[in-house]
């Protein structure tokens, strides 16, 4: 049709330049509508153009249209030039990549794969403040992993009955308690008297113990004032971390949280509830790992990427390209999956394995991560314990050494009461 324009907007012959942005998106366009014209549409919506020509089109305008400039029957590669972005800005970016162009009709499904972030738009970035190395420089500790554990049940305890099952945890030891991605400030449980209370028994575990115990207590607040309050007070009460549901809680939140980390030299931990709604469709939406590669930038330290043995759906291939891609300094392409990534100075996070943990699942956990250095995440796996939370952080902390040490479970639980315990409860059964 004469009025659109949406062709211009492919050009096979154009080399992306070094500092251009890439996005690599999958796609399906709807019955009738040809490649060109889909893609051409995605390009076009995604960073100058509308459905019809402009008679307030400049050359210079022009000169800075995105191009998609690589294509096959489903997947393209669009290349931006850096001038379309607000330095420093993970939502102005979302807003062009992953905006209007879900909901055009001309295009059946779309999903986000990845994109390549180059070097000039990674410098208005910081990055994890601790991410990895908090194994080391937060709790002191040679190797991983890091253990926490959610008080269950999830909501409904009282901030007193929260921090005494905190108490059991910690001294069973557990490095970390984490609120779960639904306990804010409810009225049962107000957020500033969790605080204080987690603190107390805080101090009096790390007196106990000699360990540095720590806490991932939820900021997530219903605006950024209050997450700002939050963040202080968890920061005035000696904590180093402090949790953050990044997708309910949105980028903008997310960046004024990881400036906050900066300022109080803390590290976040980041939840991702909400982000199957859209990672879980393979045709549509945005991947897992492009929020996993927004949360590394944006300087989130700590998230969740799937335990393949749990309770909730994470395919091992998926799990282990996402721990590359947050973990490595340098990543390759990988053809339908992912973009190569240049990390630069931008520090590798610590990848959390949670959901429907156990004792009996860690050494299949270890040897799939490859690494003890990781953040394991266990809630019904210490508190369901037939001897309560104590002896439920025990087993876990025993079956451990045993994945260390190269001894089978089974026989390491015949000299560990708490580990034999919870073996006879769960054995190595994987949750659904
Ligand atoms: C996930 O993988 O996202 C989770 O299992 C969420 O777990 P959490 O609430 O224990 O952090
Ligand atoms: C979750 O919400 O998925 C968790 O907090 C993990 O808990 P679980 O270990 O009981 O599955
Ligand atoms: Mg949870």
């Amino acid at each position: 049709m004469s009025f659109e324009w949406y062709t211009e907007f492919v050009d096979t012959t154009y080399v992306p330049k070094k500092s251009d942005l890439i996005a690599y998106y999958y796609f399906e366009p709807i019955r009738g509508m040809n490649i060109k014209e889909v893609i051409g549409r995605i390009a076009s919506e995604s960073s100058i153009g509308t459905w019809t020509t402009l008679s307030t089109l400049t050359k210079k305008i022009y000169s800075i249209r995105a191009r998609a400039f690589w294509y096959t029957k489903n997947f393209v590669k669009i290349a931006y030039p850096l001038i379309l972005w607000e330095e420093g800005s993970i939502p102005g970016l979302l807003s062009g990549i992953a905006g209007n162009i879900f909901g055009m009709k001309a295009v059946k499904s779309l999903r986000l794969l990845d994109v390549r972030f180059p070097k000039e738009f990674l410098k208005h970035f910081h990055g994890p403040n601790y991410g990895l190395t908090a194994i080391k420089k937060i709790f002191r500790k040679k190797e991983g992993p890091i253990i926490s554990t959610v008080p269950k049940p999830k909501i409904g305890m009282t901030s007193e009955q929260h921090a005494k099952v905190a108490y059991e945890a910690w001294s069973g030891g557990v490095d970390c308690v984490k609120d779960d991605e639904n306990l804010t400030n409810q009225k049962f449980n107000r957020f500033e008297n969790r605080v204080k209370l987690l603190a107390k028994m805080r101090d009096k575990v790390e007196k106990e113990t000699g360990e540095i115990k720590d806490a991932y207590i939820n900021v997530t607040a219903p605006n950024l004032k209050e997450l700002e309050k939050r963040i202080k007070t968890v920061y005035e009460h000696g904590f180093k971390y402090f949790m953050l549901d990044l997708v309910v809680s949105g980028f903008t939140a997310v960046q004024t949280a990881c400036d906050l980390a900066r300022d109080y030299d803390m590290a976040i931990h980041g939840h991702r509830a909400m982000h199957a709604s859209f990672t879980r469709n393979k045709k549509h939406g945005i991947t897992m790992l492009f929020l996993a590669k927004l949360a590394r930038l944006s300087g989130v330290d700590n998230i969740h990427i799937g335990t393949v043995v749990g309770k909730l759906e994470s395919p091992k291939k998926d799990v282990l390209t996402i721990k590359e891609t947050i973990t490595e300094k340098f990543v390759k392409e990988v053809s339908g999956i992912r973009l190569g990534q240049e990390w630069g100075r931008i520090k590798p996070m610590l990848p959390i394995a949670s959901g429907g943990l156990h004792p009996g699942l860690l050494p299949a956990l270890f040897s799939i991560y490859g690494t003890f250095d990781i953040g394991i995440q266990i809630g019904g796996g210490i508190h369901g314990h037939p001897r309560g939370t104590h002896a439920g952080a025990k087993a876990v902390v025993q079956a451990i050494e045993a994945c260390k040490e190269g001894i089978n479970l089974k026989e390491h639980a015949k000299e560990h009461k708490e580990l034999k315990e919870a073996l006879d409860k769960w054995g190595f059964v994987k949750p659904k």
